[in-house]
């Protein structure tokens, strides 16, 4: 399974770049308005430090507009994929953009019939939303089942899941049992993974038991 973080804190993807972990970023037009950077040069940045899918979403909502903004963003850099909406614009804007070799990434998909349309319109990954469905006392991870069924019952269907609106481990491992292909998480979920009171509980003794051999390693 392929770990993204969901975020434009170029602070925050340094840092867990650096743990090997991170194969891609995800953005969108909230997150670079949290970082208080310009969004194409935020993006271009992000690209730098992670040779992975970058996914820059595109702000209008007219097929034309996205076209040319989905064509501009791709330019940034190789490892661009553009964000678009689930709407019919943006799928049609999906469509023209994969057509021409552009990687898509079809965001704010809250249904099956949704998906379907996204995997259609030749989008290289769809992103569901867990967290929000969830917030609105749906079963979000309901929904990934549903994707994967109907995604894995055709050979032609290429289109990667990408679990979004990422809110705890849970949802990770929830995914990863699934098979989903990607999970976008916030850089606190991926750091939340690490931790369990038994390993800090384990070390801790390790530790202490070791300095009581008066050895050292190196
Ligand atoms: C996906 O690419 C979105 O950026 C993101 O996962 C939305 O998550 P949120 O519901 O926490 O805002």
């Amino acid at each position: 399974m392929k770990f993204f973080l969901d975020t434009a804190d170029i602070n925050e993807i340094k840092e867990l770049a650096s743990s090997g972990l991170v194969d891609g970023v995800t953005t969108n037009p909230s997150l670079v308005m949290k970082s208080g950077r310009k969004f194409l040069d935020v993006v271009k940045e992000i690209c730098e430090i992670v040779p992975g899918p970058i996914s820059a979403e595109v702000i209008s909502t007219d097929h034309k507009t996205m076209l040319a903004e989905g064509r501009k963003l791709a330019n940034l850099a190789k490892n661009v994929v553009v964000k678009v909406p689930l709407t019919p614009d943006g799928l049609r804007t999906c469509k023209a953009l994969s057509d021409e070799g552009t990687r898509v990434n079809v965001t704010l998909c809250f249904s099956p019939a949704q998906a379907l349309l996204a995997a259609k319109s030749g989008a290289t990954y769809i992103s569901p939303f867990v967290g929000r469905l969830d917030d609105i006392g749906t079963d979000g991870m309901q929904l990934i089942a549903d994707i994967i069924q109907i995604y894995r019952s055709y050979d032609t269907i290429r289109t990667e899941v990408l679990v979004a609106s990422v809110r705890h481990p849970i949802h990770v491992i929830q995914a990863a049992k699934m098979g989903a292909d990607v999970a976008t998480m916030p850089p606190n979920v991926l750091k939340m993974m690490f931790n369990h009171p038994l390993t800090d509980k384990g070390l801790a003794a390790f530790l202490a038991d070791w300095a009581k051999t008066g050895q050292t390693i190196l």
